[in-house]
């Protein structure tokens, strides 16, 4: 590979405040890129500014519509074609994640097919937050490397009360529970038994844990409908949780998602800013923390070959 240049930061439409922010974290300027429509609505791109020689991060959530992902793609042809040196696809919220196997008949693995368009247009690495399920990296011939959110969360929730539980709303994110509740504090865990009848609902089985007179932490990784996350919540109440609140890294908030989760006993519905939704989107419980800081600490030391691994504590 050529020698590598200073680092060019751009964006696509889907993440501009975050990358705004990952800017400011590294006190650099983004650059500038034209990421626009042709009237019949087809992606035009152009990157305004010289990289070639280059190390470029573009940061860009491929949360739907494909649109998204679309105008990652061709940012990332375009530098590819404008002589960066290296290219990053930061990706905050990968998404197409959840079908990641051929476990029924007829179906798509998109993680699998997002990864290859992606290695096609011609990523060298990619750096993305909270994967789905880890395996999705190796679906990548490039190096991944898959931050966790949980220092951001560590940081808000320092002083959980003693009482604590944190709960994972499905069997999926048990492992994600255990590893939050060592962190922030060696707290018990619970485990909700979940079924979906047929995508996008959920139900609540059973409860597996004590959650009577605590105080209930649900952590996930994504929150859709809001209804894993609102029977969650229910049941923790149903057990006697005195308070129930989230810790969600991804928050895309789809269909009714506001309104269910406002009428649930959630009181706080943490999420971070992976995805960028206009305000109405969001129940009245939620607080978005920035993952800004913890990204662009991550892009300096991919810049200057530093071990990322500090940043898994
Ligand atoms: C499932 O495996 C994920 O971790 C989330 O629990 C799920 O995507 C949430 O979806 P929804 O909000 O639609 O219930």
């Amino acid at each position: 590979m050529a020698l590598i240049g200073e680092i060019a930061l751009l964006t696509g439409n889907a993440s501009r405040n975050l990358a705004a922010s990952i800017a400011r974290a590294l006190g650099i300027a983004l650059t500038p890129t034209l990421v626009d429509r042709f009237s019949d609505g087809e992606i035009r791109v152009q990157i305004l500014e010289n990289i070639r020689g280059l190390d470029v991060f573009i940061v860009q959530s491929t949360l739907p519509p494909a649109d998204n992902l679309m105008e990652l793609l061709l940012l990332v042809d375009a530098a590819k074609r404008a002589s960066a040196a290296r290219i990053t696809a930061v990706i905050p919220y990968f998404g197409y994640a959840r079908q990641d196997r051929k476990d029924q008949p007829r179906v798509p693995i998109s993680a699998k097919l997002v990864a290859n368009l992606l290695e096609i247009a011609g990523i060298n690495r990619v750096l993305t937050l909270d994967l789905h399920t880890d395996q999705i990296q190796g679906f990548f011939d490039v190096p991944v490397d898959n931050l966790y959110a949980t220092p951001v969360f560590q940081e808000y929730f320092h002083d959980l009360p003693e009482n604590t539980v944190v709960v994972a709303p499905d069997v999926g994110a048990t492992r994600r529970a255990r590893a939050v509740a060592k962190k922030l504090g060696n707290f018990p865990i619970a485990l909700i038994d979940k079924r979906r009848p047929h995508p996008n609902a959920a139900e609540v089985m059973h409860v597996i844990g004590e959650v009577e007179g605590r105080e209930a932490l649900i952590v996930d990784d994504i929150l859709d409908t809001g209804n894993t996350l609102a029977k969650a919540a229910q049941a923790m109440q149903e057990h006697g949780a005195v308070r129930v609140r989230a810790a969600i890294t991804h928050g895309l908030f789809s269909g009714r998602a506001r309104d269910i989760l406002a009428a649930s006993p959630l009181t706080e519905i943490v999420i971070t800013d992976s995805l960028e939704l206009p305000e109405h989107r969001y129940p009245p419980q939620t607080r978005v923390l920035s993952v800004g800081s913890l990204l662009a600490e991550a892009i300096r030391r991919i810049h200057e070959a530093e071990s990322i691994s500090a940043l898994f504590v």
